[in-house]
């Protein structure tokens, strides 16, 4: 059986809100039907708004039916869950509150023998997430002396790489760095674990992953839907800030690092960071050249009106953030020299799709296929969203008379293991925080180092306004500037498809 995790409260601050709902609590919710919670558990909802503990409760069941993967569970499950929530409404801006809720924490570690053992999640806006741990250790909350006492923080953090290490210095002048657990959901998805035990546990791709064998790497997160209700927050952030420097860079990390001596937290965020610190750093050429940029337009989409970005709400009118970015980066280090990676994501793209395509280079001497076209190696693609799984493109002749040679896929889908259950990433990330490991988390070393790879495009951007900013039209992918981008040197993305619809924008996959 899988080790449970210790008896403990778990705080979430922010309770009122969106992510609490569609996220955190299905997804303990989750963890729950599979007996993974510990023994004496309460989960404390902290926000301003004036909840009773009934109308949490009623409101994250209705999140829970909405969103949890055991939606359909019994009801003595729902029921039995949802008497472990507890809800407390203060000013979460206000140090004097926080009496309050350290009272209410005590009454609970009575009550429920919860042994003064909590996780601190906060899923507030960003303003907060200096001060809350702040007033927490005003109250002594901090303190572990003997039991457990950790701090969740969602992302963003930080919005560029000053406000990154003034919130690092913050949180370290109370807790240690092994108490803070920076949240990218992105590490908690089961496909992006997989890129580790796809590298690292099978002997035939190792020997090939370097600049001898990869011709190039691409890496897309795209997305069909826009900003939906979160405009204001958008506005402010783009996706260099909201994905880029975060999820994409992770996977970069990931894809790009060296097998670490073990598996443990340390040796594996040791081997990401150094792979930030190799990152090539962008020089002023590249940030006309290597960097573009787009926001989505208005469109008919199977004569369906989908609106532009500057359309939405909360958004400038003239606004000039970009809801698309793609990069040309490299690694300067031994095993990656001269490989490019290509990194892109965007909203309003046709379809959802994450993935990693790793090109290989071409046999050395073709002696079958048309000899002109360059770049025309082995494909492996690491799926991470939708269909997850991993496809390998290998040559095949074509049976009959001479050597027709077609490119085949070798294809695994995790949906072909029918009873293997996929759990969400929220799901493993809360329970590897709540058993105290932060293997799946980031480190304030590699998010420093991450901002300071996209630092420059920021202060580029902010410096000169006009700089271009491509309109895409909503699903289409993206600017043709970042098709520019890869093909001006004879490849191509792997998206968009060759099946455009009638409109010429759409592309059914
Ligand atoms: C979040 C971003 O971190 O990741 C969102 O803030 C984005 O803008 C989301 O939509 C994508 O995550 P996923 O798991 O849906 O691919």
């Amino acid at each position: 059986m899988n080790k449970k995790p210790e008896d403990q409260i778990l705080v979430i601050f922010g309770a009122s809100g969106d992510l609490t709902y569609r996220k955190l609590i299905p997804a303990i919710f989750d963890l729950y039907v599979q007996k993974s919670l510990p023994s004496n558990f309460v989960i404390l909802g902290v926000a301003r708004s004036n909840f009773s503990d009934e109308t949490f409760r009623e409101k994250m069941k209705e999140g829970i039916k909405q969103f949890s993967y055991f939606k359909d569970a019994k009801e003595e499950d729902l029921t039995g869950f949802l008497k472990m929530l507890d809800y407390l409404s203060i000013n979460t801006d206000k140090s004097e509150d926080y009496a309050e809720l350290k009272n209410k924490l005590e009454e609970i570690d009575k009550n429920k023998n919860t042994k003064g053992n909590y996780t601190f999640y906060l899923s507030t806006p960003p303003n907060l997430y200096p001060l809350v741990p702040k007033f927490l250790a005003q109250q002594g909350l901090n303190k572990e002396d003997g039991k457990s006492r950790k701090l969740v923080v969602e992302k963003p953090f930080g919005s560029d790489l000053k406000s990154a290490i003034e919130l690092n210095n913050i949180l370290l002048e109370d807790y240690d760095e092994n108490q803070i657990y920076r949240m990218d959901h992105y590490l908690g998805k089961e496909t992006v674990q997989n890129i580790l035990v796809t590298r690292f546990a099978n002997g035939i791709y190792e020997p090939l992953w370097n600049r001898n064998y990869i011709h190039h790497i691409e890496i897309t997160a795209a997305e069909s839907i826009g900003v939906e209700n979160r405009g204001g927050y958008y506005d402010h952030s783009g996706a260099l800030r909201d994905m880029v420097q975060n999820h994409l860079l992770q996977l970069v990390a990931l894809v790009a690092m060296e097998p670490p001596m073990v598996l443990e937290s340390d040796a594996i965020r040791n081997e990401k960071l150094k792979v930030f610190q190799a990152l090539r750093p962008l020089a002023k050429d590249d940030l006309f050249k290597n960097v573009i940029r787009g926001q989505y337009l208005a469109s008919n989409v199977k004569g369906a009106y989908m609106k532009g970005y500057r359309e939405e709400k909360g958004v400038d009118p003239n606004s000039r953030t970009e809801t698309y970015a793609a990069i040309k980066l490299f690694i300067d280090n031994w095993r990656w020299q001269g490989v490019p990676f290509y990194v892109r994501t965007g909203k309003r793209l046709p379809t959802r799709v994450s993935e990693i395509v790793i090109h290989f280079k071409p046999a050395p001497h073709n002696l079958f296929g048309d000899k002109e076209k360059l770049n025309d190696g082995n494909v492996l693609v690491l799926r991470i969203h939708p269909d997850e799984g991993i496809l390998l493109k290998t040559d095949m002749k074509v049976p009959g008379s001479g050597y027709m040679v077609k490119k085949s896929n070798m294809d695994f889908h995790y949906s072909s293991w029918q009873d293997t259950y996929v759990p969400s990433a929220y799901e493993r990330l809360l329970l590897d925080v709540m058993l105290g490991d932060s293997t799946l988390y980031s480190r304030g070393d590699a998010i420093e180092q991450t901002w300071k790879f996209v630092q420059p495009v920021l202060d580029f951007w902010q410096a000169n306004p006009d700089a271009p900013l491509y309109g895409y039209p909503s699903g289409s992918w993206g600017p043709e500037h970042a098709d520019n981008l890869i093909e001006g040197e004879n490849m191509t993305w792997r998206y968009p498809c060759k099946n455009l619809s009638d409109d010429g924008i759409y592309c059914e996959l």
